[in-house]
């Protein structure tokens, strides 16, 4: 199967995965990246089911809008019954890395509103330690040089992801050369540095089930 099969499948068992969860007034939270919008346009043929969505980025929220999903403010939302989403790695704890789409910081709050995350990711997200996907962090502009110098001090290599601006105005430095053994430490060192708004891993809270898609089928994981 190709990588694109692979994924459309997790989408499909996504579908299936949130159907008995939903009520007619029930609201849903909506990842963002190629995972994420194959889930999002296997949603329309549900979207009877459920009320409407919360999106962690514009683009994915526009893609819901096209196919007549209601999208709301999250600050009009008290829970979001699941959230659905990819990822860039995950590994047996489902402590991910996410954010090469640069909407961490979006996803993040989605995931805190939520009561349920399922990720969503083909077969080569998985991985025995963190890091070799680059660490993705979102930094107010004015604070881009000092916090890649605070990220030098702990083993890593930022790099700029020149061009890039996040849905929230900011700058994301895309941090190499880091052997993830320590997800939550780490995750909460990054963001206590002056000018992080959030860093991509996602293992404080990190995904509750892992549909994740192989050559035998899709997996149903849960954190180890
Ligand atoms: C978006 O910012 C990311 O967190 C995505 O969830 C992640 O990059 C996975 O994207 P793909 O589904 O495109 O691989």
């Amino acid at each position: 199967m190709t990588q694109d099969q692979l994924k459309q499948a997790v989408a499909r068992a996504a579908i299936e995965y949130i159907k008995p969860k939903l009520g007619g007034d029930s609201i849903i939270g909506v990842g963002t990246g190629s995972t994420a919008n194959f889930f999002i346009d296997y949603l329309g043929e549900i979207k009877h089911l459920f009320a409407g969505a919360v999106a962690s980025s514009d683009a994915s929220a526009a893609r819901l809008k096209n196919l007549g999903i209601d999208v709301l403010d999250c600050n009009s939302v008290s829970e979001l019954v699941v959230y659905v989403d990819g990822a860039d790695e995950s590994n047996a704890y489902l402590h991910l890395i996410k954010g090469g789409g640069a909407a961490l910081t979006r996803e993040k709050i989605v995931r805190a509103v939520s009561k349920e995350f399922v990720c969503i990711a083909d077969g080569s997200k998985w991985v025995d330690v963190l890091g070799k996907f680059p660490l993705p962090v979102e930094v107010i502009p004015m604070a881009r040089s000092y916090v890649a110098r605070e990220l030098v001090k702990l083993g890593g290599t930022p790099v700029y992801r020149d061009g890039v601006v996040t849905d929230n105005g900011n700058v994301i430095l895309d941090v190499y050369n880091l052997q993830i053994i320590d997800p939550v430490g780490l995750e909460t060192r990054i963001n206590q540095i002056t000018g992080v708004v959030t860093n991509g891993l996602f293992a404080a809270q990190g995904a509750d089930v892992l549909l994740l898609g192989t050559n035998d089928g899709v997996k149903t994981l849960y954190p180890r």
